[in-house]
């Protein structure tokens, strides 16, 4: 899946990481991981950072779409761009184009001026109209996005493929399944991802000597899930929780023939209009 350029490996000393996203749900759970670890944070969002701040951490009001306002906002020696900002599930196309396509370009082209790695936060909506039934899908099978969202995931793993053939700019799309502190129906028991799997994944993702261009899948170690074949030895991503721990608490899913069909679930009634069977 990957192509490496001849670059020296990494030094092990935590880099100065700038973080998107740093005030959302998933923000949250990495700022002060990452600060533990040893890393020198920036952490930029829309929204003012709701907790106490890392050790060695600063924060700045930035909308990632204002590409002058983000390249002003980044320290000059950040090493890493962990970007994690923007929508995080489906809404109307010209909302998605404006935040997470645009937003995301305008991290691509600030990675190439300053050098730096991105980890990027993907999803499982890109594959989201495989069934549940069908063969497990490997890193490298045809996208099948569910929506919108989806289709915006896409964009930005390709503009990472583009990024790092033609300018050399390594990075590391996570395609997360369902990031959540434990699993809460069924669906979960194949996509869950644990936080503290989350951290161990970016982290590795941040370490990892020489990524050039890698696709692992954001998921715990479960024994029912979907996806397989991905980057994550090459990283060193080994997950530690597993969804079926959970097995006799959570709920059945809920929801229409297609939401229970579907890999992406509820992503893939969305506006679902087609007459004859998939
Ligand atoms: P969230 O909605 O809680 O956090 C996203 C953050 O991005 C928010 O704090 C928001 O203010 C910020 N943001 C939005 N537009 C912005 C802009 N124009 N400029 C700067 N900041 C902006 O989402 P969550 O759940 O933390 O997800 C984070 C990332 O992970 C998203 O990209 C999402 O698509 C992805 N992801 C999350 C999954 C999950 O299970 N939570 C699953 C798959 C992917």
């Amino acid at each position: 899946m990957s192509t490496a350029l001849p670059m020296p490996p990494r030094s092990p000393d935590a880099g100065h990481v700038l973080l998107t996203g740093a005030s959302g749900t998933l923000g949250r759970v990495l700022a002060p991981a990452l600060g533990d670890a040893g890393h020198r944070l920036h952490l930029i969002d829309l929204e003012t950072f709701p907790d106490p701040m890392p050790a060695r951490a600063t924060f700045a009001p930035t909308d990632l779409t204002d590409k002058v306002a983000l390249h002003a906002a980044c320290p000059a020696d950040v090493t890493d761009i962990v970007h994690f900002g923007g929508i995080n599930t489906e809404k109307e196309p010209e909302a998605i184009l404006h935040t997470n396509v645009l937003g995301t370009l305008n991290v691509f082209e600030l990675a190439r001026e300053r050098g730096a790695r991105v980890v990027f936060a993907s999803s499982n909506h890109v594959v989201g109209f495989y069934r549940r039934t069908e063969a497990l899908v490997g890193i490298t099978a045809l996208y099948r996005p569910d929506g919108h969202y989806g289709l915006s995931k896409i964009y930005a793993e390709s503009l990472g493929r583009l990024y790092f053939d033609k300018h050399g700019v390594e990075s590391v799309q996570l395609r997360i399944g369902s990031c959540l502190p434990k699993p809460l129906e069924t669906r979960n028991l194949a996509t869950w991802l644990s936080y503290p799997d989350l951290v161990r994944l970016v982290l590795a993702a941040l370490s990892a000597p020489r990524p050039g261009y890698a696709v692992v899948w954001g998921i715990s170690r479960n024994r029912r899930r979907w996806w397989i074949d991905d980057d994550a030895e090459r990283i060193g991503f080994v997950p530690q929780d597993e969804a079926e721990a959970f097995a006799g608490s959570i709920q059945s899913e809920t929801g229409d023939d297609i939401t229970r069909a579907y890999q992406g679930g509820s992503h893939c009634s969305i506006g679902f209009s087609r007459k004859d069977p998939l």
